[in-house]
């Protein structure tokens, strides 16, 4: 069993990012400049997650991120990568939890993004998450012209909603000895 944080990315966990950039999104993946805007503009938020290590304190690393852009009351979701050798240990849906309760308390209310038509293993976590299909994008990926579903949440501020996203993580949550901090301990990688 392995734990994670998260946290608000910073510039120091961009070496790691540009690992998992390619692997995640090939050609079209976002260059080193790109993040350190990202990260230095206000009207963005981005999180880490970063490997807990029980060890050493300077091994850690981090094997996921999401962002979001803030636009008055509605949050656009930028990215989401996880490293391949943590895939389906459900590092997504602590990450985009965790991202909806920021933006929730952001003073968002909805969120969108855009994702790719194939992209089933995008599609379904979002599903899980309970956005809904708003419309179609045509040719909307530059590299090879395939369409983008655009996707929309409800207000994210319905306690229900909360209620219901909280679930989906609360198998994972650990609460850190000795302070506030939330660690989430993931399942081990199994093995096909
Ligand atoms: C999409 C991506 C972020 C999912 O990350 P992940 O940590 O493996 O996902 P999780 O383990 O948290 O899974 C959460 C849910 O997503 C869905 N899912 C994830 N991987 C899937 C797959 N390979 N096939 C089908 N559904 C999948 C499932 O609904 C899953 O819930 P479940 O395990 O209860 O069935 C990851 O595959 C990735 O980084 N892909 C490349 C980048 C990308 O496509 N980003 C999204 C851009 S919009």
């Amino acid at each position: 069993m392995e734990s994670i944080e998260i946290r608000a990315t910073s510039i120091k966990d961009i070496n790691d990012i540009m690992q998992i950039e390619p692997m995640s999104f090939g050609a079209s993946h976002w260059s080193r400049s790109t993040f350190i805007n990202e990260i230095n503009n206000i009207n963005s938020q981005y999180l880490s997650a970063e490997i807990i290590s029980s060890q050493k304190k300077d091994n850690s690393k981090i094997v996921g991120y999401i962002g979001y852009w803030k636009v008055l009351d509605e949050g656009h979701i930028t990215t989401l990568a996880i490293h391949q050798d943590y895939r389906r240990r459900h590092v997504a849906d602590i990450l985009l939890y965790n991202l909806i309760c920021n933006a929730s308390l952001n003073s968002i209310k909805w969120l969108t993004l855009e994702v790719r038509v194939s992209n089933i293993a995008a599609l379904n976590l979002y599903k899980k998450f309970k956005f809904k299909h708003l419309g179609i994008r045509k040719n909307y990926y530059q590299s090879d012209n395939e369409d983008a579903y655009v996707l929309w949440t409800e207000n994210i501020n319905n306690p229900e909603y909360l209620e219901y996203i909280k679930g989906i993580i609360s198998p994972f949550v650990n609460k850190k000895a000795n302070t506030d901090k939330l660690q989430y301990t993931i399942p081990a990688k199994q093995l096909k």
